[in-house]
């Protein structure tokens, strides 16, 4: 186990800068998911981890070593790709014993320690079977283990889920997190599959551009995202986004656009909001509720399109001139054009600055 320290990190490929100045420190143990669009550089950033570029500028520590020159063999990581590549022509056991084999450690070692992979795998059945006789999980599941026999201090994985059906992700997600609970081991995880990031993260760091948004756990990465960017990035349907005016007068804060008016004085603002300033306030779909039985709200809005999603559905819902999606349980029936009242939680609510670049 150790924990791993980036500081200031540049890099800089075929020409174009792909991270800046990059500053990030993972805790021992700490399970770190890197979330971002494609294109962002959480790949580079892995690679750079393992020590496969050049750095720039900048250093990267693992434990209490500087291994920003260090060779990748030396670095104590295992690392889990996107595409497992794994030796068609070997068997389970060597293809995860193949590592240690070429690094010379002693037979007794290497069954014991594949063994013990298998075991927390579940791949003890499949030893002695080829790749080309395993389903695309259990593949997977042989390139993790490939990755755990070597004992690393910390372990790295691209995208290691994004080639699997929808089931066997889920599935494979629960076995990682679990071996994660039973290792207590460092772990960076590449993905843009925002389920995997809010389901596995000790925390998330939010990455567009080469640069971190925020880093914290998913719980406030979802409820008090920094910006729009983080917040548009988390969450199905996406946040509602209304641009509008900030008016505060006597102890009344509203966010106002054109027919749409949202009181937002219970909003808890990080400092002192100025009145008439330009704004976008984000709301969860799951944060508007449907007034049933005319309770008193001062919003109103028209059903456009229902989305069925068994457990519950999504309203669509035309207000005042707004668009809003609507996460409500699937008990009740709705009509499409039917009226219905809604109130919002100001609590709850996100208010941006302007231009999105800041949480205010
Ligand atoms: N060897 C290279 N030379 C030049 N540019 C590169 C090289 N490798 C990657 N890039 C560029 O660096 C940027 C970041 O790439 P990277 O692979 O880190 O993205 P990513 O966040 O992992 O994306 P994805 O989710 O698609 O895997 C991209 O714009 C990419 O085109
Ligand atoms: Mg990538």
């Amino acid at each position: 186990m150790a924990s791993v320290h980036i500081k200031d990190l540049d890099i800089t490929l075929g020409g174009n800068s792909i991270l800046k100045s990059m500053n990030l420190d993972v805790q021992e143990g700490e399970f770190l998911v890197l979330l971002g669009p494609s294109g962002c550089g959480k790949s580079t950033l892995l690679h750079s981890i393992a020590g496969f570029y050049d750095v720039n500028d900048g250093q990267i520590i693992i434990g209490d070593k500087d291994v920003t020159w260090a060779d990748p063999k030396d670095r104590d990581i295992g690392m889990v790709f996107q595409s497992y590549a794994l030796y068609p022509t070997m068997n389970v056991e060597r293809n995860m014993s193949f590592g240690l084999r070429v690094a010379g450690v002693d037979k007794a070692e290497i069954e014991k320690r594949v063994n013990r992979a298998a075991d927390m795998l579940q791949l003890k059945e499949l030893l002695k079977r080829r790749p080309s006789q395993l389903s695309g999980g259990q593949r997977q599941r042989v390139a993790i283990g490939r990755a755990l026999v070597r004992d690393a201090k910390v372990f790295l994985f691209d995208e290691p889920l994004s080639n699997l059906d929808a089931k066997l992700r889920a599935e494979l997600r629960r076995e990682l997190k679990e071996l994660h609970q039973n290792l207590s081991a460092t772990m960076i995880y590449v993905t843009h599959d925002q389920v995997e990031a809010m389901t596995l993260a000790d925390r998330i760091a939010v990455m567009r551009n080469g640069k971190i948004q925020q880093i914290d756990t998913p719980a406030v990465v979802y409820g008090k995202p920094t910006n729009v960017f983080v917040a548009g990035f988390l969450g199905s349907p996406s946040m509602n986004f209304i641009k509008g005016v900030l008016d505060v007068s006597g102890g009344r804060r509203t966010v106002r656009a054109g027919e749409f008016v949202l009181d937002v004085s219970a909003y808890p603002f990080l400092a002192d909001a100025p009145s008439s300033q330009d704004v976008i306030l984000g709301i969860r779909p799951e944060h508007i509720q449907i007034a049933h039985g005319g309770g008193v709200s001062s919003i109103t809005g028209k059903i456009k399109l229902i989305e069925p999603m068994g457990a519950h559905q999504i309203l669509w819902v035309d207000c005042q001139g707004q668009t809003l999606s609507i996460h409500t349980e699937s008990a009740t029936t709705y009509q499409t054009g039917a009226t219905l009242e809604l109130s919002v939680d100001a609590t709850r609510a996100s208010i941006f600055q302007g231009d999105g670049e800041r949480r205010l």
